[in-house]
């Protein structure tokens, strides 16, 4: 892959193309979904608030007028609402070319669990995404050259899968569970491209991660039961921020990984700057536990069967 800068002028045409993007009423969500407008694709915001979505489908407008965007009720933490939303785009019958899993929460304070009963992180942050991939297969399998592109994180590195306690309910830390649910996104992004390949699903499976981007990620996630909302994650916040870089940049990886000829199946791509914090994209280390193909094997399954999900 070329070192040189790659920005959003370098994304290709998107004209006629469908985009679903997981999370898109902020950060990097929202920047993913208003950059691929601009560049001509039609986008779907799916989203747990469908205010909070037709907010964010307003400032996009005006950001890129003409845009094609429908904003449709996406939780990730419910496998209800998986189901519904995959069924409601199966009965449209379009076709699907890029779906982008980027919604996410992170570091929630004390273990909480998703309608289902799954720790809330590796709930929603994987095991309802890899519901909604499985359950949009048919529609991304007649895509144009579709792509699934998975948000991971830099977190990755210090994570491991902890198969004896995968729903953390002996030993509850917010930032490792929150590691494990982003070690997972990746092992499923790369799982992904692998039985595409072997079972001639067509798609491309890859994976990005921003480095650091300021969002609502640091706030939201952590405040999750807590009264003094920002206070002391501000205050941190502040003292690092010269280390990342705004949402817009953070997003570059996913659209890069989305919409560049240059990105492969399989790849993993994060800012170049220093610790892979801030920078351009090009492709990102992947911790040895990112690498292990057994253990992504091992993780599909078990997620099938929680999920009681099928992928034909
Ligand atoms: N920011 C970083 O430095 C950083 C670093 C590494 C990885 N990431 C990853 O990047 C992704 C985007 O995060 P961000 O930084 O842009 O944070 P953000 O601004 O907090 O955005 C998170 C998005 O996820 C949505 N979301 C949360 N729970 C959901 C659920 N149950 N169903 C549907 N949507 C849900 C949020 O919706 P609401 O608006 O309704 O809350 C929001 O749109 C995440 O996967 C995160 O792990 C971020």
């Amino acid at each position: 892959m070329a070192t040189v800068t790659w920005t959003e002028r370098d994304i290709p045409d998107q004209t006629g193309r469908l985009a679903i993007v997981t999370g898109a009423t902020s950060g990097l969500g929202y920047e993913t979904a208003r950059a691929l407008a601009q560049s001509g694709a039609t986008v779907v915001l799916a989203v747990r608030d469908v205010d909070k979505g037709a907010r964010a489908s307003q400032r996009i407008s005006q950001q890129a007028p003409g845009a094609t965007l429908e904003v449709m009720r996406l939780d990730l933490a419910s496998l209800d609402s998986v189901q519904s939303f995959a069924h409601e785009m199966v009965r449209r019958d379009r076709p699907i070319d890029l779906l982008v899993n980027n919604a996410g929460v992170m570091a929630v304070p004390t273990r909480q669990l998703t309608q289902d009963g799954f720790e809330l992180q590796f709930g929603t942050n994987h095991l309802g995404h890899f519901a909604l991939t499985a359950g949009l297969l048919p529609l991304l399998r007649r895509g144009r050259s579709a792509r699934v592109v998975s948000v991971s994180s830099l977190v990755h590195k210090w994570a491991k899968i902890n198969w004896g306690d995968l729903q953390r309910e002996r030993a509850y830390r917010p930032m490792s569970a929150y590691g494990q649910s982003k070690l997972a996104v990746l092992l499923f992004a790369k799982e992904l491209q692998r039985r595409s390949v072997l079972h001639g699903w067509g798609l491309m499976s890859n994976a990005a991660h921003p480095g650091f981007a300021r969002t609502g990620l640091q706030t939201v996630g952590p405040n999750l039961g807590r009264e003094d909302k920002g206070k002391s994650t501000q205050g941190g916040y502040a003292l690092i921020s010269f280390l990342s870089q705004d949402a817009a940049s953070g997003a570059l990886p996913t659209l890069f990984a989305a919409t560049s000829p240059d990105a492969q199946g399989g790849g993993y791509y994060g800012p170049d700057g220093r610790f892979e914090l801030k920078g351009t994209p090009r492709r990102a280390k992947i911790a040895r536990q990112g690498r292990a193909d057994q253990d992504a094997a091992r993780l599909w399954a078990l997620s099938e069967a929680v999920t009681q999900v099928t992928w034909s």
